[in-house]
């Protein structure tokens, strides 16, 4: 790994299942008894704002409740000390890689401690619970929402994470199951400007068959390890 300089780390819900938040499609993949892709759409929170400020409300209190694990703390100390370029894109919206000090993070997802104006787009930091007609200091209006990228919206930072990619000499994707573009399409990029690729899952993705070499087993073991690996 010695030719490595600029790196890409592409992290999914399964690399904060050892910290107990449960992954989206590893368990029944239900909450309250409704799938989950049903509740995280424009759609449902025009039909049902209740249901899905109660879903992130949920989501955002069981925050208090877990801790970052190694694999979270190695990608922190990678960050730390990489002289080279870093950029870690999560598609979780806990807050895990930042409580393990991560700072060239970028959440494509969005993140639950944020509220954003359907109004006017404005985002604040919110850690409580977030009801319905929510009222934005911005603009005035009873517009607040989970600031989450629901399925069909623009993930955020496309820019930054295509640029990086671009960049990069090493692509690892940790703890995802590559069932959702655009992410799941982060290592066809990385393959094509020749960077090397490399996956960490608990079990075969949809995506494995891109990678140049895929690692079995829990993040919280194989992140350590690859970190170790790359600062030698
Ligand atoms: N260590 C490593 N990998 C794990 C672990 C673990 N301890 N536990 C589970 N995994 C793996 C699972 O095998 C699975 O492949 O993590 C992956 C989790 O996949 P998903 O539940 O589909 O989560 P993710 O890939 O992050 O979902 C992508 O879909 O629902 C949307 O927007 C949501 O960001 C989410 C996106």
């Amino acid at each position: 790994m010695d030719d490595i300089r600029n790196i890409v780390v592409l992290t999914g819900a399964g690399i904060s299942a050892e910290s107990g938040l449960s992954t989206f499609r590893g368990s029944d993949g239900l909450w309250e008894g409704h799938r989950v892709e049903d509740v995280c759409t424009p759609e449902a929170l025009a039909r049902n704002a209740a249901l899905v400020h109660r879903f992130y409300d949920e989501r955002r209190t069981k925050l208090a409740e877990v801790v970052p694990n190694p694999a979270h703390e190695a990608l922190a100390a990678l960050d730390a000390q990489w002289p080279g370029e870093l950029l870690i894109v999560t598609q979780n919206v806990d807050d895990l890689h930042e409580r393990a000090g991560a700072k060239r993070l970028v959440h494509m997802h969005g993140e639950l401690q944020s509220a954003l104006c359907a109004a006017c787009g404005k985002a604040k930091p919110w850690k409580d619970a977030l009801p319905p007609a929510s009222v934005c200091d911005g603009c005035g209006k009873p517009s607040l929402r989970p600031d989450i990228v629901f399925f069909g919206e623009m993930p955020y930072e496309m820019e930054a994470i295509d640029d990086a990619l671009r960049r990069a000499d090493l692509f690892v994707s940790v703890g995802t199951s590559g069932a959702v573009y655009p992410a799941a399409g982060f290592v066809q990029t990385a393959r094509h400007v020749g960077a090397r690729t490399l996956e960490l899952n608990l079990e075969p993705s949809a995506g494995s068959f891109y990678f140049e070499e895929s690692r079995m087993g829990p993040a919280s073991m194989l992140v350590p390890e690859l970190v170790w690996e790359l600062l030698g």
